[in-house]
């Protein structure tokens, strides 16, 4: 298996690296049961983004647009982190070089114990006042009232997340090319690599000089720039990493 015999090398280039960057994408939350957005399973063949997640289809049909993002929730919120979302939670912790990068909104790199987390994309367990742009916590599971309105004053709230058509928060992606451009290995976990300008941060790192290493059961744009590719299942492949890396020190 061609995985194993990439792991030694890899694990020797990891020993003598200061700074790792992770970017993680739906994939790596698929083994604990969240559904992707693309390919044959996925939440964009059964639903129409434009009609749900973006700022038209919200400024449309509120109630919509939530009882979708509510449904949402629902399936996320008994998910539990797998060994994917663990072993990077545990890099944070030993190794204090190593910064994730997260597409994902469904708070798993979270609850596995992550906390130095750039969210490219929002997390669903926040909710944004469109009058004021505050922004709290919101756990509720099923909402008690769809759509749900702001505490202070009254306005509408939303989901805290990127909507087609939206831009990034500013700061949030310029650290994230910081961190990119500023690696020396980058892991591409679970991400189809489509979506921009996400698909750009591992560029970045490859451009700087950095090793990328992708994770993802199917080839993706990214897999001719990789310099470490391994085809599998995020849950799978790390923890194989991570025994060879626990081995080694
Ligand atoms: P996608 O659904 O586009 O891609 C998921 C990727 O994960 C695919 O390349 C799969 O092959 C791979 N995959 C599936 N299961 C895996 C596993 N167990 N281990 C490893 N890889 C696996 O999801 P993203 O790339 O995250 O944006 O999508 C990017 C953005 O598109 C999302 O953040 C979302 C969506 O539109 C917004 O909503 C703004």
């Amino acid at each position: 298996m061609s995985e194993k015999l990439e792991i030694k090398p890899l694990v020797e280039i990891l020993h003598n690296t200061k700074r790792v960057a992770v970017l993680t994408g739906a994939g790596i939350s698929a083994e604990s049961g969240i559904p992707t957005f693309r390919g044959e399973e996925g939440l964009w063949k059964k639903y129409r983004a434009e009609e749900l997640a973006t700022p038209t289809a919200f400024g449309r049909d509120p109630q919509l647009v939530w009882e979708w993002y509510d449904w949402r929730r629902g399936i996320i919120s008994p998910k539990e982190p797998n060994p994917g979302h663990k072993i990077l939670a545990r890099w944070e912790k030993v190794f204090p070089g190593v910064s994730l990068i997260t597409q994902n909104i469904d708070g798993l790199h979270q609850k596995a114990g992550s906390e130095n987390i750039l969210e490219l994309h929002g997390n669903i367990w926040k909710v944004r006042c469109i009058e004021e742009g505050t922004i709290s916590e919101n756990f509720e599971t099923p909402l008690k009232n769809i759509p749900p309105s702001c505490p202070k004053c009254g306005a509408l709230l939303r989901p805290h997340v990127v909507w087609f058509g939206e831009s990034l928060d500013p700061a949030v992606l310029h650290n994230a090319f910081l961190l990119s451009s500023g690696c020396e290995v980058m892991f591409v976990i679970g991400t189809s690599a489509v979506v921009q300008p996400a698909a750009s941060l591992p560029l970045s790192a490859a451009e700087a000089g950095a090793k990328v290493v992708e994770i993802n059961i199917d080839p993706t744009p990214l897999t001719s720039y990789a310099d470490f590719s391994f085809r599998g299942k995020a849950g799978e492949i790390l923890p194989l990493i991570d025994d060879e890396l626990k081995g080694m020190s």
